[in-house]
């Protein structure tokens, strides 16, 4: 009798001091030996110290797992300057993820790879102020159920493939702060409606801003710092519900004069370009308006908008004149 209680003493010590008795494991076996891969990639970088591979994933950081399926889900690497090297393919087999961070990371490098395209429950996909380089591949586009796609701040080259345009689920696309050439795809003229973020700014772009825009409502656009040209006018218009617009910076030449100014507008820049005619009705309940170095005429109108910036905001123009530029004459 002693000695079967003795057992079982000895019995329910060994079972205890076994961690993974001690509580049930979440994390999925796949899922755990592609982070393991990942980690050794990244020279098991001190920032995936908590990948332990004796315990739970689900318990690590970076990598998040769903409560219902216990698959990882999040993947999101940012700030840590020792993770060095390419993305690894290994990412394309974390085969549950709806969301893929790299976000400031100035020693990832290398181009964006096409094991991606396995990541078909991608939501959200972002590489963001790193050095990566190459093409925004146009593979891109398989990943159907794309609703965000930032490639900001890289070190991105080559044109931006039109490809994109058929995401059809995309709200926000940002591509700025790359080295793209070439012009706006004419097949973003047919972007999904729900597509109404976008930034292309800080690149090298050239050519007209996409016919079918004219018809398209944003509420974000943001293209200053290219070298785009024509008429931009089309942007504009009373059923619009844009409230940020950024031209500046480029070489946009079309006339103000008509242009209708949606009450939605908060923000408008357009500093440095080539417009012409005069200030149009509508502008005073901006919150900022910037129009200095263009080719504008006619006296500034008051109130509003117009008191509140200063001479910055409407100097450099063709004959612009009254408060805050010297009086008309
Ligand atoms: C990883 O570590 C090895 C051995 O220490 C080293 O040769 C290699 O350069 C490192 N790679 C990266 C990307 O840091
Ligand atoms: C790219 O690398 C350079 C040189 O190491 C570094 O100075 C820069 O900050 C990196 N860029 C980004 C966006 O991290
Ligand atoms: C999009 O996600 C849904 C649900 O997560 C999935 O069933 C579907 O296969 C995905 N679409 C594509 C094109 O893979
Ligand atoms: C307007 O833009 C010009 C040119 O970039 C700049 O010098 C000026 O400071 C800006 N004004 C305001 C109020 O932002």
């Amino acid at each position: 009798m002693r000695s079967l209680s003795l057992l079982l003493i000895l019995s329910l010590i060994a079972i205890l001091s076994q961690p993974t008795f001690s509580k049930s494991v979440r994390c999925h076996p796949q899922d755990k030996k592609v982070l393991l891969k990942i980690k050794q990639h990244f020279n098991n970088s001190y920032d995936f110290s908590s990948w332990n591979p004796d315990t739970d994933c689900c318990t690590w950081y970076i990598a998040k797992c769903d409560r219902l399926t216990n698959r990882i889900t999040i993947f999101d690497l940012k700030t840590a300057d020792d993770v060095a090297g390419p993305i690894p393919d290994a990412i394309g087999d974390l085969s549950h993820l709806t969301s893929l961070t790299f976000h400031k990371l100035p020693n990832l490098i290398g181009t964006i790879p096409p094991a991606i395209t396995k990541l078909t429950n991608l939501q959200s996909l972002t590489i963001t102020w790193t050095n990566v380089s190459g093409p925004i591949p146009p593979f891109l586009s398989q990943l159907k159920n794309l609703t965000g796609l930032s490639l900001s701040f890289n070190k991105l080259t080559g044109s931006i493939p039109p490809s994109l345009a058929k995401l059809r689920l995309l709200e926000s696309l940002f591509l700025d702060r790359n080295r793209l050439t070439g012009s706006i795809p004419e097949a973003f003229g047919d972007i999904p409606a729900s597509l109404t973020y976008i930034d292309l700014s800080h690149n090298q772009l050239s050519g007209e801003i996409p016919k079918g825009w004219s018809g398209f409502n944003f509420e974000y656009l943001r293209l200053e710092r290219n070298r785009l040209d024509g008429d931009a006018s089309g942007l504009f218009g009373k059923s619009k519900s844009i409230w940020k617009v950024d031209l500046s910076r480029n070489m946009f030449a079309f006339d103000l004069t008509k242009v209708e100014i949606p009450d939605s507008l908060k923000y408008l820049d357009m500093n440095h370009n080539k417009i012409f005619g005069s200030l149009p009705a509508g502008l005073e309940p901006l919150s900022s308006l910037n129009v200095s170095y263009n080719r504008l005429c006619g006296r500034i109108p008051t109130g509003g908008v117009f008191q509140e910036m200063d001479y910055s905001s409407f100097f450099h123009n063709k004959c612009l004149c009254g408060p805050p530029l010297p009086e008309c004459k």
